[in-house]
């Protein structure tokens, strides 16, 4: 049995003094937990959030992570600064990557590879854009987007989270149905399990306008191993309650 797992991706919201009450809220309202739960927070405040979150059950994550290990790349965040912070898991990836910074599916294939070779946990993304599924091809552009990291990553492939974030559900307020979530997250597990000595170990999120109300319903479903919340991660109330689904 996998044990879920409960990822908030902040993405570019927060402030010192916000989040040092988010996490206040989020600590003080955990009961006992029998899911893993992460927040992904901004590259500056990945410092105050060790901080915040030391001696408590919340892993640390980062949004991002640089294919390269050190140089000249303006910008740009390694993996080893990362693990300096505590950083448990990084998002690679997400389709406001793909889509606003031309991040390729080599690239984050290159991303989810060095992640893992520096100790950290790529959540590697893919989804499908609303034309894409109209145009019936959900199956072959998540596929894809696997593929290139299943290639690039070998025989590490089990270590890797995937999160299925269909693109039409991210912050729209339109989540796929349990049931469409839960066919393409059984394409993805077949495609692991021909890929990986350990598909069992995988974990396979959801992501898309998840929140309080509908959380259940989609953790409920065989292949879905747990959640990438956005908004819904920015309010103490509703995260907990969504972490309170998965246990
Ligand atoms: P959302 O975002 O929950 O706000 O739809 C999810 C994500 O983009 O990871």
């Amino acid at each position: 049995m996998r044990k879920k797992l409960i990822a908030g991706n902040w993405k570019m919201n927060g402030g010192l003094a916000a989040n040092q009450a988010l996490v206040q809220s989020l600590l003080a309202g955990l009961a006992a937990l029998r899911c893993d739960v992460a927040i992904c927070a901004p590259a500056p405040y990945l410092a105050q959030l060790q901080g915040l979150l030391d001696h408590s059950s919340i892993f640390l994550g980062a949004q991002d992570v640089s294919a390269h290990d050190s140089g000249a790349y303006t910008g740009e965040v390694s993996v080893t600064m990362l693990r300096e912070f505590g950083v448990r898991y990084a998002i690679v990836g997400h389709s406001e990557r793909r889509q606003y910074h031309g991040e390729s599916d080599v690239v984050v294939a290159a991303k989810a590879q060095r992640a893992l070779a520096g100790g950290v946990k790529p959540i590697v993304c893919v989804g499908e854009t609303l034309a894409e599924r109209e145009a019936g091809k959900t199956e072959e552009v998540v596929k894809r987007q696997l593929a290139a990291v299943i290639h690039t990553n070998g025989h590490c492939i089990s270590e890797i989270v995937v999160a299925y974030e269909p693109v039409w559900a991210i912050g729209t307020g339109k989540t796929a149905s349990p049931e469409q979530a839960q066919q393409v997250h059984a394409v993805l597990r077949a495609q692991l399990k021909a890929a990986s000595a350990h598909p069992e170990r995988t974990l396979i999120l959801y992501g898309g306008s998840m929140n309080a109300a509908n959380a259940a319903q989609l953790l409920a479903q065989p292949d879905i191993d747990g959640g990438l919340i956005g908004g819904a991660s920015l309010k103490a109330a509703d995260f907990l309650t969504i972490i309170a689904a998965a246990g």
